[in-house]
């Protein structure tokens, strides 16, 4: 995959516009509950100002209606964040689209939420000429937001004179292609969650590559069922029990395979009173639900993470938030912790299980995509990924 990077560029007195992806959590008072997004950012703002360039930086931030500016919309915390990393003043601008913005060579400003622009979205082509007009170096340090064709993503990247990736894109582009071009084999991909039906193209997708595809959550109950298993009051999709044997098959088609759980962790009640037992896979109950694998089926995943050469990581493999129904992400997450395979992780629930089991420095590559992280194992094409692949190229 080849795009011109930030690096290769010269930015020197120019007018350099990033979109970057600063869409953070924050509770009820604008208090930034996780910033990991915002010091991802830095790199590139950073670099841009130690070349001389005069740096505007803009991001979406939730899902406003267009055209209207809520409190809990603006980028208003963001800036003061990114002043307080960065060590200087960082201004926000409104009305940024209409009124040429002032920044002078060695100044950063931050443009207020770009998703209140109208036609951001829809990616109007007028709306991002005028974007375009305002920098001479267009970066998209966005992965997070890179399965996202709109104004700022897309076509300012189209029409600026210059269009490159920033160094935060450019990190996740280089782990994920490692990790599925040519990867040291066993490739391992733990794909987890509470249905099939929202990641069955990427289960299909990762059936035709990997050597052992780990399912995990209301996921690894419908293939326990397809495999004729009982699961109780489980959750689980009955209907996709074709689609989960389907995806058995293609694996073991290519000596692959999808581990089943041969112990799992019930109760007959999700809550954190709930009492946890420990039982066969062929002994769960009608009114039993599976909360977790159990300690055989995780010895058995942590054997195979520790023979991987390379791990994807999407998804807990039970439901960790609950002390007694943590064990099997746990075990899972130490695991990967110390396995010498290469390894990258994603997605909001396993980057909750790395915060929570501090693994975060033993793994190779955290990735700050939610939506475009799962794009990505889908094999699907990222749009604000294509248009700089295509500029590169013209
Ligand atoms: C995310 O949080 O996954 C990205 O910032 C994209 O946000 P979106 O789903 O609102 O486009």
């Amino acid at each position: 995959m080849k795009f011109l990077r930030m690096s290769d560029v010269d930015l020197k007195g120019k007018r350099v516009f990033i979109r970057a992806d600063l869409n953070v959590p924050q509770n009820d008072v604008g208090v930034i509950m996780d910033d990991t997004r915002i010091k991802a950012s830095i790199p590139a703002i950073e670099y841009a100002l130690s070349q001389g360039a005069a740096v505007m930086v803009t991001s979406h931030l939730g899902r406003p209606v267009e055209g209207e500016l809520n409190a809990e919309e603006t980028l208003g915390p963001i800036a003061l964040r990114i002043a307080d990393l960065l060590g200087r003043k960082v201004s926000l601008i409104s009305n940024w689209v209409e009124n040429s913005v002032k920044v002078n060579p060695g100044e950063v400003v931050l443009l207020e939420n770009c998703r209140i622009n109208i036609g951001e979205k829809k990616n109007d082509d007028g709306l991002a000429k005028k974007m375009a007009a305002l920098c001479d170096v267009y970066v998209n340090d966005a992965f997070g937001t890179a399965h996202r064709a709109e104004a700022t993503t897309y076509g300012l990247a189209q029409y600026a004179p210059i269009a490159c990736a920033g160094p935060l894109m450019a990190a996740e582009l280089d782990a994920l292609t490692h990790a599925f071009q040519s990867p040291k084999r066993p490739l391992v991909a733990i794909v987890a969650g509470s249905k099939v039906s929202t990641k069955l193209t990427i289960l299909k997708s990762l059936a035709e590559k990997v050597d052992q595809l780990i399912v995990g959550g209301g996921i690894a109950n419908t293939f326990m069922l397809a495999k004729g298993l009982p699961i109780g009051k489980s959750l689980a999709e009955p209907d996709l029990l074709d689609e989960a044997r389907e995806i058995m098959e293609i694996m073991a088609r290519r000596g692959a395979e999808v581990p089943i759980p041969t112990d799992v962790i019930v109760a007959n009640e999700f809550s954190s009173h709930a009492r946890a037992n420990k039982v066969m896979a062929e002994e769960v109950q009608s009114d039993d639900m599976i909360l977790d694998i159990g300690p055989r089926t995780a010895a058995k995943l942590a054997m195979i993470i520790s023979n991987a050469g390379t791990i994807v990581w999407n998804g807990p493999v039970g439901v960790f938030e609950i002390e007694q129904f943590g064990g099997g992400t746990k075990m899972l997450a130490a695991a990967i912790a110390h396995s010498p395979a290469f390894t990258v992780g994603g997605g909001g629930d396993t980057l909750a299980a790395i915060s929570k089991y501090q693994i975060a420095n033993q793994i190779d590559y955290i990735s700050t995509g939610g939506g475009a992280f799962l794009e990505f194992l889908e094999g699907k094409t990222l749009p604000a990924v294509d248009i700089l692949v295509k500029r590169a190229t013209q």
